[in-house]
């Protein structure tokens, strides 16, 4: 159990950097939490209009994910998936934040990346052809997160894994609860509008 407490903590630490908050400050494209959702992810700092730290941040919190389950992944499967678990936990209630963090796209696709890189493609794949259909970034988002289990477990065909990328899906469908019920509403913004 060392192993695994050291894969949650470590996981849990490198996932609770919110780059998305650092950079905006970083180069001054304002507060992030003042601006559009108010989330601290890719999605929202395209809405301040800087499209070079929306990609940063897209990749650097999917980086996070990947770098947390590679550098676990040493010391055996179950260890990846605790720490690449525990990342997204840290996207998603970050100390430094006072636990109000994101809803944990980018860095589950990071994670998923290293876990299984067909179902991350997978992922990826879903996210950009429903975006171009509708173009928002929430209903692709939840859309891949849907689409991961199953295809986790047609790919890998083990049980834990598909567990792990189905927990993954239950906490953002119940971290975009804001995102759903405007969704319903027909509120959601599209991606490249400022609200
Ligand atoms: O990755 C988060 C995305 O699915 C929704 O972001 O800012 O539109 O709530 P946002």
């Amino acid at each position: 159990w060392p192993y695994l407490f050291s894969a949650a903590l470590g996981g849990y630490l490198l996932g609770s950097i919110p780059f998305g908050v650092l950079l905006t400050r970083l180069f001054g494209a304002g507060d992030l939490r003042k601006i559009g959702s108010g989330n601290i992810g890719a999605t929202n700092v395209l809405r301040t209009g800087r499209k070079d730290l929306a990609f940063l941040t897209l990749l650097l919190d999917g980086g996070k994910g990947g770098v947390a389950a590679l550098i676990a992944a040493g010391w055996g499967p179950d260890t990846m998936l605790v720490a690449g678990f525990f990342a997204v936990l840290g996207h998603n209630f970050p100390v430094w934040l006072r636990f109000k963090g994101g809803k944990g796209v980018a860095t589950t696709l990071g994670t998923l990346f290293v876990v299984s890189w067909p179902v991350g493609l997978i992922f990826a794949a879903v996210w950009l052809a429903t975006a171009a259909l509708f173009r928002i970034s929430s209903l692709s988002a939840l859309l891949g997160m849907a689409a991961s289990p199953i295809a986790m477990w047609f790919v890998t065909g083990d049980l834990q894994r598909m567990e792990f990328a189905a927990a993954l899906a239950v906490l953002a469908f119940l971290r975009h609860h804001e995102n759903i019920r405007r969704l319903l509403r027909g509120e959601e913004p599209r991606i490249g509008s400022k609200k």
